[in-house]
């Protein structure tokens, strides 16, 4: 089935995110496949934003292997246990959103592209794991703010109780 996005661009951030919510939910809402949905997500959410990267990695094991995503080219597995790499591992390994307006000052940051300036990772964590991250880069500095992590944690949530049980 085709899936049409309404988008209205010429408001704010938190409009925009306002605008996309129910659309995510309404387009996952028909679809049990994880995969499929997070595609679809990543596709919304570059379709709003446009920021460098987008997309998601699922945790396997000790690591976080790449899953669904809009951009360029992007790291296959970073490592989170025993020793987190990169902004991604941090965060599933803290199971906290990590927040970076300047990657250059994040100890350990993965260089995917070069081209990344700063960065946001939201975990979704269930019961007690980090089950997968959402992981936005972008060419500018400070891009990411509260209200990014406000939005991006509902979307987060919003797949967590759509996937309920994992
Ligand atoms: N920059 C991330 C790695 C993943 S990508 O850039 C797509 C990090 O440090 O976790």
């Amino acid at each position: 089935m085709a899936e049409t996005l309404t988008i209205n661009k010429n408001q704010s951030k938190a409009g925009i995110y306002e605008d996309i919510l129910p659309q995510i939910q309404s387009i996952i809402s028909g679809e049990q496949n994880l995969i499929a949905n997070l595609a679809n997500i990543a596709a919304i959410l570059n379709e709003a934003f446009a920021h460098l990267w987008t997309g998601f990695y699922l945790k396997e094991g000790a690591a976080l292997v790449l899953g669904p995503f809009q951009g360029p080219l992007a790291c296959t597995r970073i490592p989170v246990e025993p020793t987190p790499r990169g902004v991604c591992g941090v965060a599933a390994a803290t199971k906290q959103t990590q927040l970076v307006p300047d990657v250059n000052q994040f100890q350990g940051h993965i260089a995917c592209s070069s081209r990344s300036r700063s960065e946001i990772v939201v975990p979704l964590v269930y019961d007690g794991e980090t089950k997968l991250v959402l992981d936005i880069d972008s060419e500018f500095l400070e891009s990411f703010d509260r209200v990014d992590q406000h939005y991006l944690e509902k979307v987060i949530t919003i797949i967590m109780n759509h996937h309920y049980g994992f």
